[in-house]
């Protein structure tokens, strides 16, 4: 079960926007692909799902599990997307729909790539929200995206993105509009869901401090071009390519190690409620009930 990309390629209105990206996920591993903004990093995963925008072309090549899958038709890729490769998308609010209860949401896409009932998929609803640490996930499932909190709703797209059991998850970041506290217990529950599943990560973000906690393995790009590549502790050691200094002189959060972040993480949004971010995260969700 492993990604392949090679010498990808996008243009936009013939300007090249992703120009000749190459890197491996495999099985199992968790890579981040980072770079400033506009340096290729949502269009490349884009690309790799079949959903670029209207007027981008891509070239190159894309292999999952040794079958090409750049250029295969639409109903192909719907169908690997979900069954093979879940995405979790940088703004939960717009991946949501306002008008459906977040149960629905959730469920649909069990619905569609197993074709069970609709009250089967409402059960496997309530089960996929509790796996993401949803409070009270009987009686959050009948309500509407507005009525979560940021945080809350971030994970109902995680649910959304898992809820077929992918054996690849795409997420392009996924915690950049959410309050540090809640973005580090986002984290650790991605962490500990990837890891479970055993599942290979593709994690898209422009925070070294946020890679570094997520991801082994780092994808470097300027320009549509990978400048560097390497094991994440490497490039925090030494980075040798401009961009990732200045990466890492930006680095916003505590660079945390990998294996300390997962036991420090939770604590932030889980059980300290005495932090206000974790209330805020509470608040937000209890005041609109
Ligand atoms: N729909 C589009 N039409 C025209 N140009 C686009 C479109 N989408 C992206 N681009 C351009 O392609 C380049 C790469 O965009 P992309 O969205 O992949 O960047 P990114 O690394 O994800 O940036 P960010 O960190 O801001 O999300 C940018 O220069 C952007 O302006
Ligand atoms: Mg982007």
């Amino acid at each position: 079960m492993s990604l392949a990309v090679r010498d990808l390629r996008v243009e936009i209105g013939g300007h090249p926007v992703v120009d000749g990206v190459s890197f491996d996920v495999p099985d199992g591993a968790r890579v981040g692909l980072i770079g400033e903004s506009g340096s290729g990093k949502s269009l490349t995963a884009l690309a790799i799902l079949g959903l670029l925008p209207e007027g981008a072309r891509a070239t190159g090549s894309v292999r999952w599990n040794d079958r090409e899958i750049l250029g295969l038709p639409d109903a192909q890729l719907a169908t690997l997307r979900g069954d093979d490769i879940g995405i979790v998308f940088q703004e939960p609010r717009t991946a949501l729909n306002p008008i459906r209860t977040v149960g629905r949401q959730i469920g649909e896409s069990v619905r569609i790539h197993e074709g069970v009932s609709r009250r089967e998929a409402l059960r496997r609803a309530v089960v996929e929200a509790e796996r993401v640490a949803l409070p009270d996930p009987e009686r959050l499932v009948s309500r509407y995206p507005h009525q979560l909190s940021g945080g809350q709703r971030q994970r109902v797209a995680i649910a959304m993105a898992l809820a077929c059991r992918p054996r690849l998850l795409i997420a392009d970041e996924p915690t950049t509009a959410l309050d540090v506290t809640i973005q580090a217990g986002i984290l650790s529950l991605l962490r500990t869901l990837v890891e479970d599943a055993g599942m290979s990560l593709v994690f898209i973000t422009h925070d070294l401090a946020v890679l570094a906690q997520v991801a082994t393995h780092a994808v470097v790009l300027e320009h549509g071009r990978v400048v560097e590549d390497g094991a994440v502790d490497d490039l925090l050691r030494a980075p040798s390519s401009p961009v990732t200094q200045a990466l890492l002189r930006d680095a916003t959060a505590t660079l945390w190690h990998p294996e300390r972040s997962a036991s420090r993480a939770p604590a932030s949004e889980g059980t300290d409620a005495g932090t206000p971010a974790a209330t805020a995260d509470r608040t937000d969700g209890e005041e609109e009930r």
